[in-house]
């Protein structure tokens, strides 16, 4: 009896103890200058937002609109168990949760932009690295998100709660807002926001202004093996501008591996250094002496899958200078809405084997989809500019093998091409056995 009271009282404070646990609220970059939150080298913190803040639109009534899906695991986002309850409780379980981003070693993270995961290959073994997480809530009212939160672990794997920060959608509006203005607005983000950086070591001796932007552009503007020129470190009396390596995997023309890479220094080309390639179990697939090329490309004959990487070694192959970001087998993309199935289903192209294939994503709630689909057909295209009857090969939806149950909200379907992946390839659906309705048509594939 005694014990059913203290009970009742323990839950009436409940909710009240909750709703005012104080998560302070970041409302303008300002206020990230004045946190920990991602400052250093090699923490991704910030990156990470303004990734995140990129995929968000914020309407004039502060609505949080994202353009990716956290239910679905876009960018490595994973459902949070908040057991610690720093978060404030969510008000219908079912339909609302928290996902987290940000964990690198995930293969489904492979997607984040390399901006936000190049300092963790550069520290391979540095915890820092690991550390920051972006949170979102989730709300009933799908896709909107409630609130975007900033996390990062004390170490091991706790949370730490003195270091959790709510972003305001002022905050968050600001930060798309420079995105759109500046074409190196992740610079211009860092330096607002008071990232340290003398912290990235590997730039101690450049202006670090807008170089690993430029570098980036250069490379995929330049790269091929006959421009394979020597990197261009401009060098006045004021000061050295020097550009981080940037190494990389693209596809060739017919599904394989295309290699490239972009200011590697001259020191460790007079040292002889080697390209190579590794599959996502670390083992050596290619190598390649660079000589004396620090930019170019090189087409090898090894099918693109899911977490190739490109590394530089020394010329015994003992030593590691630098890694590659992880290839994502979707080369980035996140799926596309299948058009009045909103929330409901998507399609993905990606590769295997070097082989066009895709993915559906079906919500679980979806349950009569093979009803609703029972017509309906993946087109895959070798150009996207090609006409909906010029399909290299197609597939029911309904003959999409079922994968392994790996997400909570969707189930995951699949069907491998014999179409090689190539630079504008595209996957289309329809919905009956003719050309029209195409209710979505993915990104064509990249160069
Ligand atoms: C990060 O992801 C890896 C691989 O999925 C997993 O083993 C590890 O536990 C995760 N780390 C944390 C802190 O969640
Ligand atoms: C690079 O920085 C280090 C330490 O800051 C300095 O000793 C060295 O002279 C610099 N090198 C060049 C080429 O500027
Ligand atoms: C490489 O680039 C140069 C200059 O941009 C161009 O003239 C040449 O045709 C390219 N070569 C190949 C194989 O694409
Ligand atoms: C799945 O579908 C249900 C019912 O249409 C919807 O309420 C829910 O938001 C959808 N889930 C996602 C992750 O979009
Ligand atoms: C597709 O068409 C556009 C314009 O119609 C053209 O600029 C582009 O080069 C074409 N792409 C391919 C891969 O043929």
């Amino acid at each position: 009896m005694e014990r059913k009271g203290m009970l009742c009282i323990f839950f009436l404070l409940l909710p009240l103890a909750l709703v005012s646990a104080d998560i302070p609220v970041l409302n303008s970059i300002k206020d990230l200058r004045n946190i920990e939150f991602g400052h250093r080298f090699p923490r991704h913190g910030l990156m990470l937002l303004h990734f995140v803040s990129g995929g968000l639109f914020v309407d004039n009534n502060d609505a949080l609109i994202p353009m990716f899906c956290p239910e679905r695991g876009d960018w490595g986002f994973h459902h949070f168990n908040d057991y610690e309850e720093l978060f404030p409780p969510l008000q219908d379980q079912n339909r609302q949760g928290y996902y987290a981003v940000g964990n690198i070693s995930t293969p489904t993270a492979y997607s984040l932009n390399p901006y936000v995961t190049r300092s963790y290959y550069l520290t391979p073994g540095n915890l820092e690295r690991i550390m920051d997480r972006v949170v979102v809530r989730t709300s009933p009212n799908s896709p909107l998100l409630e609130a975007v939160y900033t996390q990062h672990y004390r170490g091991g794997s706790e949370y730490d709660p003195t270091n959790t920060y709510q972003i305001s959608p002022d905050l968050l509006r600001e930060i798309r807002i420079l995105s759109q203005n500046w074409v190196n607005s992740v610079d211009v983000f860092l330096y607002a926001a008071g990232y340290i950086v003398d912290s990235r070591s590997f730039t101690r001796n450049c202006s670090a202004t807008d170089s690993t932007y430029k570098v980036e552009d250069a490379g995929r503007m330049t790269l091929n093996e006959s421009t394979a020129i020597m990197k261009g470190a401009v060098v006045n009396d004021h000061h050295t501008e020097c550009y981080a390596v940037v190494l990389k995997v693209k596809s060739t023309e017919s599904g394989y591996a295309r290699l490239g890479w972009a200011n590697v220094p001259d020191s460790l080309l007079d040292d002889g250094v080697m390209l190579a390639l590794f599959n996502n179990d670390g083992k050596n697939l290619f190598s390649l002496s660079l000589d004396k090329r620090s930019y170019g490309t090189c087409d090898t004959k090894m099918c693109l899958n899911h977490g190739l990487q490109v590394k530089l070694l020394s010329k015994n192959r003992a030593d590691v200078f630098m890694s590659g970001p992880q290839y994502d087998d979707a080369d980035r993309k996140i799926p596309v809405g299948i058009k009045g199935y909103e929330g409901k289903a998507s399609l993905q192209l990606y590769t295997k084997d070097g082989y066009a294939c895709a993915r559906l994503f079906i919500n679980k709630t979806f349950t009569d989809w093979k009803i609703h689909f029972k017509h309906s057909w993946v087109g895959f295209y070798s150009n996207h500019n090609y006409s909906s009857t010029c399909y290299y090969t197609y597939q029911y939806a309904i003959h999409f093998t079922k994968q392994g149950d790996t997400n909570e909200k969707y189930d995951i379907y699949s069907y491998e091409s014999s179409l090689s992946i190539q630079p504008g390839a595209q996957a289309r659906f329809f919905l009956m056995e003719t050309y029209d309705p195409i209710l979505a048509k993915t990104k064509p594939w990249e160069w």
